[in-house]
């Protein structure tokens, strides 16, 4: 939801701004702008559209300056337009602001402002802030980080704001509650953030600022304060990122990279955790909070959207293998709806961002209440990372296409371990089974490999023939339901076509009505318990009609014969099975997507990283 950078230094800051609004534009794309320090003023340029069209419209290098501050832009308050894009002036023009997050009271605070006499020139809550700030600043007479201080106290809401004006030429000032914002420390320059990718080409030494504490940035000097005014001692962390991962490479999408990612970072979230030969599995985070899952009355998975699928995977799992009774929660809903928590539950979040907002405030919610909190994460320190008691990092590597893919299935390969873990710690499994999943879940990578070395033309094929279609159905069972689901989201997401996901049994009781012969019915269909069923609904969709499509295991010439067309993942165990069914689903949305001469990396409205509620 937006992202922001910032540079002073020595360097020309425009070039370098622009370079991080494009890494960032994963996290919103309706507007990009830059304001720039001039000695005795400020020069702002924006523009609605992505980097490219403020890019196309400031030029390549519009005037020389060392300092400024970048917004890419995803609306809440106010339609995506050049006068709703940031940055923001204030009312004196003294003082340029960006914002990430939303303020929530800023209706009274613009009454205020308007009693005053103020008036605004764009629909939203960020200039509402940056004139309340501007005000105090006027009235008392004081610094623009001591009216920034004061301001704060008295907004509700989220928000990472950078502001830069007339009177300190190579300063801005940067503040931040629940919202990410990251400052790169490099030799005489600072790099500020939304995350670390727009400074990774100059710096490895980052500081991650936490809620309530506001920075005084110059070239030379780093001040971190709290909102009482004390300071504070920044801590310097370094990278463990290679610029390489956050580049496209030889990939026309990020997307599509980071699908053929798979068979590695599924290693990856394995690596050091699974051990097939010796047969055993090391989660040192589950340790952390052995005694409470012993003793959990339930377990219950808050996330959402892709992450929420995963948590499905997991309730399947984790009731199977370990006997123990789960609850998968939207985290919006969680929320707000007082749920019944108790100190016996154990809450697990699953989070690529780990700055997802809903998330966040239903594991707040949570801890207050006693439960411990388990974190299923992909970005190292992100806001979940850190207020969770334990946890396991899925190590997926950065996720830059807005569609997640490779961060969805190391979701569900650290839920098989936790699953399997846990189940061995409750004595719920036998080992002969126990053993048999290590040896299948440890083959699960070469198998994604195979899955991208010989069906890419086929699903080609496919995407060819059905990317016309109005609307898709997804039918699956089992474990293979939530897999249903998430392929229905992936296309949805990406192509604009219209798609749902459901157990294919619950067919009968309403979406049948949908069928006919447009309509282009994905089963997932792989070799498991619930097959002579799932043919049985194959053949009723027939019957109809449909537009038999189906993910189909190898060898298995059943459904081959009674669908149009046929994707094909190895045989697997069912357990881990969903790790293979869900790949050729996610190229099927991809490949649809190029079919349409769409922005797979950026579909319409959506952003990576939903840090507002
Ligand atoms: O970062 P999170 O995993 O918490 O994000 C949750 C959802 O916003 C995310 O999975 C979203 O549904 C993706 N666009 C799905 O591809």
């Amino acid at each position: 939801m937006c992202g922001i950078v910032g540079y002073t230094g020595q360097k020309q800051a425009y070039p370098i701004l622009i370079d991080g609004l494009k890494k960032l534009e994963y996290r919103g794309y309706d507007s990009a702008g830059v304001a720039l320090h001039l000695g005795n003023h400020l020069a702002v340029y924006k523009k609605q559209g992505k980097v490219a069209a403020l890019k196309e419209y400031a030029g390549d290098h519009p005037v020389a300056s060392t300092t400024g501050i970048g917004h890419t832009r995803w609306a809440t308050h106010g339609e995506p337009s050049d006068r709703n894009a940031h940055p923001h002036y204030s009312a004196s023009g003294n003082i340029a602001m960006i914002h990430n997050g939303i303020i929530e009271n800023y209706a009274q605070l613009k009454d205020e402002l308007v009693s005053k006499g103020y008036t605004f020139n764009s629909d939203t809550d960020s200039e509402v802030l940056l004139n309340f700030i501007e005000d105090i600043k006027r009235n008392n007479e004081c610094s623009l980080e001591e009216a920034v201080r004061v301001a704060l106290k008295r907004v509700t809401g989220a928000y990472v704001i950078l502001l830069i004006d007339t009177e300190h030429p190579d300063t801005i000032i940067a503040a931040r509650k629940g919202s990410p914002l990251v400052i790169g420390v490099g030799k005489g320059e600072h790099f500020l953030g939304s995350d670390a990718s727009p400074m990774l080409a100059y710096t490895k030494e980052v500081v991650y600022i936490n809620d309530y504490e506001l920075a005084i940035v110059r070239p030379d000097e780093l001040i971190l304060k709290n909102l009482g005014n004390e300071r504070i001692t920044p801590f310097v962390q370094k990278l463990d990122l290679e610029l390489a991962a956050i580049e496209k490479g030889n990939y026309d999408h990020f997307m599509l990279k980071e699908i053929h990612e798979q068979p590695k970072t599924i290693l990856d979230s394995l690596r050091g955790r699974l051990n097939a030969e010796q047969g055993y599995i090391t989660l040192s985070g589950l340790n952390k909070i052995e005694e409470k899952l012993r003793n959990a009355n339930r377990i219950v998975i808050v996330a959402c959207g892709t992450s929420w699928h995963a948590g499905l995977i997991g309730e399947y799992l984790i009731e199977e293998l370990c006997r123990l009774n789960v609850e998968v929660e939207y985290a919006s809903e969680f929320r707000y709806r007082n749920p019944i928590i108790s100190p016996q539950d154990v809450i697990i979040a699953i989070s690529q961002s780990g700055e997802t907002a809903d998330t966040l405030v239903a594991l707040e919610n949570a801890k207050k209440q006693g439960a411990a909190i388990f974190g299923i994460v992909n970005v190292v320190g992100s806001s979940i990372a850190r207020i969770t008691d334990a946890g396991a990092y899925t190590h997926a590597g950065p996720e830059i296409g807005v569609a997640s893919t490779k961060a969805f299935t190391a979701q569900v390969a650290v839920l098989q371990l936790f699953a399997l873990k846990l189940a061995q710690l409750r004595g719920t499994i036998g080992d002969s089974l126990f053993q048999h999943l290590l040896h299948e879940l440890e083959a699960i990578p070469a198998k994604v490999e195979w899955i991208l070395d010989n069906q890419v033309e086929a699903i080609k094929a496919i995407a060819r023939r059905y990317r016309d279609a109005d609307n898709f159905l997804y039918l699956g069972r089992g474990y293979n339901f939530p897999i249903a689901l998430e392929g229905a989201l992936k296309l949805k997401e990406i192509t604009y076509i219209h798609a749902e996901g459901y157990p294919a049994a619950e067919m009968k009781h309403g979406p049948i009505a949908l069928v006919d012969e447009k309509l282009p019915v994905v089963f997932v269909a792989t070799k498991d318990i619930y097959h002579e069923k799932i043919v049985s609904n194959i053949q009723e969709i027939n019957a109809r009609k449909g537009k038999v499509v189906a993910v189909v295991s190898e060898g298995d010439e059943t459904v081959n014969e009674l669908a149009e067309a046929v994707m094909v993942v190895p045989q697997a165990h069912e357990i881990v099975a969903p790790l293979l069914s869900v790949i050729p689903l996610q190229l099927l949305a991809y490949y649809i997507g190029v079919e349409r001469d769409l922005d797979v990396d950026k579909p319409r409205n959506l952003a990576k990283s939903v840090t507002v509620e």
